[in-house]
């Protein structure tokens, strides 16, 4: 992990000059004094000057706070895409469901704008966890792409996957016990299709979205120079950029989005959730085959990069369905700029000594070498996400978390896979919007300790000086992280 320590002073000041500075337009209350500690300078502003001051269960549903008026237009209308109830003839007014699909809105896996929920115990995989296939094998994209599907238009889907628990214990320094649960996974394929034992199944939990637009926004360059793939300065922490592909450009790009960083943009994340979760064509994916080895044609631009956000006045703008695309331009734009400008939440409790204890711990046993920041966003078509100084608690790198939180092989055998550090902003309110605690990529981890007890591999030094820190601290940990 290489990082200028001169940047975080600058980007430091820059911050403690930003929450001082706002003091006059802001009701008291919001802003805190900035407090400089070891980890970041503190501010609840963690999402900019967008950021929303709402701790309720509305409190990733906001805009934010700093957009102008054709982007809350986009942003209405991109709300009515994210939660339409699409169906394969149309009849609720957005159609081309399917033949497979997960679900039939975004809102059903991202309830809210939240996350979705966990599995409860044993059983049948709940909705919000989709199910990749990782193989190279022809056959298998051929017959059944890239996910198992839950739903098909007659009924059944292409699966059922279901999860067992195993549970491990485990003890901290001072003698306490702990217990986590192992998921194993079982696949029974619908029809008489079948599966090499050497597929790798990648469960993946539905996450909440705030704070999407201003990640785009991170320079390449701030994440590039946080990498470390050679570990050449020995700190255990290597982190490498997530591999994504432009699939408009055909491109190579840095990936942000996805437990993996396998999606270079939110438009790009998007059209390929309308078409891997749900069944739906779209500028990226024209036809049905973009899933097999067949050849996909892909004509056009991101739109991001094609209209100006100013062309919402015309009520034609974008609705053309593009060839063979069963999501319109504009439908694909309205449900980007909505994920794009979903406020960060405040941080809150600043200053209460168990959480400002906590914060410093944070620091002092490793979390901000990959829960990194600040970073200041660089510039984009929406003015609001542009320039603002942002603490997401990410590097936005990938880093290998040890075997045993690899993904599975078909017959249980774990294989290595790099996990993207999540961002931890908003990760306090989850329970507040979401109605459960549940973490990590697959919801295994059933609250914020269980989290971080599964941290192995290039985590695996902090995790151990969690497990040593006397029962106060740990506690003032998570307090911290709760406060997020
Ligand atoms: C069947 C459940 C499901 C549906 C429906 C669904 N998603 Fe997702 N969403 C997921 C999962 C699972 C992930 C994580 C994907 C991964 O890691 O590969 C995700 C990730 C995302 C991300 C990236 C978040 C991040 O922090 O990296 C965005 C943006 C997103 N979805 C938007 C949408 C939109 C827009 C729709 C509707 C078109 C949608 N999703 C529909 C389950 C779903
Ligand atoms: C080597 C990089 C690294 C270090 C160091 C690290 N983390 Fe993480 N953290 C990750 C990654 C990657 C994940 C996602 C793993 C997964 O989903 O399987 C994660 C997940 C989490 C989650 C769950 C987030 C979610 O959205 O589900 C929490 C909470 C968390 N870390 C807290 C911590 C704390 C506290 C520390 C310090 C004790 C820490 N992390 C140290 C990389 C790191």
């Amino acid at each position: 992990m290489r990082r200028s320590k001169l940047l975080v002073l600058v980007v430091g000041i820059a911050l403690l000059l930003l929450a001082c500075g706002d003091d006059a337009s802001e009701t008291a209350g919001d802003v805190e004094t900035a407090t400089p500690g070891p980890a970041a300078v503190r501010t609840p502003r963690t999402g900019g000057f967008g950021t929303a001051f709402d701790a309720t269960e509305r409190a990733f549903s906001l805009t934010a706070r700093n957009i102008n008026h054709y982007e809350r237009q986009a942003f209405a209308e991109g709300k009515e895409v994210f939660e339409a109830n699409w169906t394969p003839d149309g009849s609720l007014g957005f159609g081309g469901l399917g033949p497979n699909f997960d679900a039939t809105a975004c809102a059903s896996c991202h309830h809210d704008d939240g996350r979705a929920a966990g599995p409860a115990g044993d059983g049948v995989l709940p909705t919000g966890l989709t199910v990749k296939l990782i193989t190279d094998d022809p056959a298998t994209i051929n017959e059944y792409g890239r996910a198992l599907s839950a739903f098909s238009e007659n009924g059944d889907g292409e699966a059922l996957v279901s999860v067992r628990y195993e549970e491990v214990a485990g003890s901290f320094d001072d003698g306490t016990p702990y217990s986590l649960r192992r998921p194993v996974y079982s696949v029974e394929l619908y029809g008489d299709g079948s599966l090499p034992d050497e597929t790798v199944i990648g469960v993946r939990i539905a996450p909440q979205l705030p704070g999407l637009g201003l990640l785009e926004l991170v320079p390449d360059a701030d994440i590039i120079a946080l990498a470390d793939p050679a570990d050449l300065d020995g700190d255990g922490i290597s982190g490498r950029l997530g591999a994504a592909t432009d699939l408009l450009r055909g491109e190579p790009a840095v990936g942000r989005f996805g437990w993996n960083a396998e999606q270079p943009t939110v438009e790009q994340q998007s059209a390929t959730a309308l078409f891997n979760d749900m069944g739906l064509t779209s500028r990226y994916f024209p036809s049905a085959d973009c899933d097999s080895w067949a050849p996909c044609v892909r004509v056009g631009q991101p739109l991001s990069t094609e209209y100006n956000v100013a062309d919402y006045g015309d009520p034609n703008f974008g609705v053309q369905e593009p060839a063979g695309g069963e999501v319109t331009d504009r439908q694909l734009l309205d449900l980007a700029i909505y994920t794009q400008t979903l406020a960060v939440p405040a941080a809150r409790d600043l200053g209460d000594p168990e959480v400002e204890r906590g914060n410093e711990l944070f620091a002092a046993i490793g979390c901000t070498s990959c829960h990194a920041g600040p970073f200041t966003t660089g510039t984009g078509p929406i003015q609001g996400l542009s320039k603002q100084v942002i603490q997401p608690y990410t590097d936005l790198l990938v880093h290998d978390m040890g075997l045993a939180l690899g993904d599975q092989m078909l017959d249980g055998t774990p294989v290595a896979t790099e996990w993207r550090t999540p961002p931890l902003w908003g990760i306090g309110l989850l329970e507040t919007v979401s109605g459960h605690t549940t973490l990590l990529h697959d919801g295994r981890a059933r609250d914020h300790e269980e989290a971080i007890l599964w941290h192995d591999g290039e985590a695996a030094a902090s995790a151990a000086a969690y497990r040593a820190l006397p029962a106060a601290d740990r506690a003032a940990l998570i307090r911290f992280l709760e406060s997020l």
